[in-house]
């Protein structure tokens, strides 16, 4: 392994907001996709992928994942939900659930059902009001902390905060040590472009020795 020789610098203040988002989407993955479900104050349903989306910390265990600001700069309709009812649900994305979950990040108005519109099977959530997404074999159950604002105007970042309140699991997907099968769950990604990704090569490194 050796040094590069060169690099070409793109500047983001120089740069149209498009053009950083298209770069960033390209270098910043792959990217999990937190399937969200919030409903709104009217009590309608909500679905949308995000993949600005990871696990932050777990004392409390917490997500964060981040609707931008449409072009127009109006919010989504998740984020408008998220201030009116304050719980969501984190679902996986299974490749089997690829095109629903694509289905739904269409922009449906704040009146559709979006588990109707994706074909998706709402399920009661134990301790929040949105529904789960009965197609996903793992959901996390979330109570809002805070939205950060990061910027101003299109395009920029609500990033929503989670307090996972509990995982479920579907059967056979639970280890014995709690943790979840990584080879059978079969998660797709976000890379940039419309390229998804699916783990079907992975690797162990051992964590170092103490220095
Ligand atoms: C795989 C995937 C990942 C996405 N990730 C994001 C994201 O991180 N942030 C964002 O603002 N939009 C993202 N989108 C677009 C939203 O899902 C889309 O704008 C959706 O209509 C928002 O729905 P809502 O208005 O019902 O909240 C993504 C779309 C797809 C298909």
């Amino acid at each position: 392994m050796k040094p590069f020789d060169t690099y070409t610098t793109l500047v983001t203040a120089e740069r149209e907001k498009r053009a950083n988002f298209h770069t960033m989407l390209s270098c910043v993955m792959p990217r999990p996709i937190a399937f969200v479900s919030t409903i709104s104050a009217d009590g309608v349903n909500n679905l949308a992928p995000y993949s600005f989306f990871n696990g932050v910390g777990s004392n409390p265990p917490a997500i964060i994942f981040s609707p931008c600001t449409r072009a127009d700069g109006t919010d989504k309709d998740t984020v408008i939900n998220l201030r009116a009812v304050p719980e969501m649900v984190v679902n996986v994305v299974p490749y089997d659930v690829r095109d629903a979950m694509n289905q739904a990040s269409a922009q449906y108005a704040p009146e559709v059902d979006e588990f109707d519109a994706a074909g998706l099977t709402p399920v009661a959530s134990r301790f929040v009001k949105p529904p789960r997404i009965g197609e996903c074999p793992v959901q996390l159950e979330c109570k809002l902390v805070q939205i950060v604002k990061v910027g101003d105007g299109p395009l920029s970042a609500n990033i929503c905060i989670g307090e996972i309140i509990c995982f479920h699991v579907a059967d056979g997907f639970l280890l014995e040590n709690e943790t979840v099968d990584i080879a059978k769950i079969d998660l797709i990604a976000r890379a940039g472009g419309d390229w998804y990704t699916r783990i079907t090569d992975r690797f162990e490194l051992s964590k170092p020795a103490a220095p």
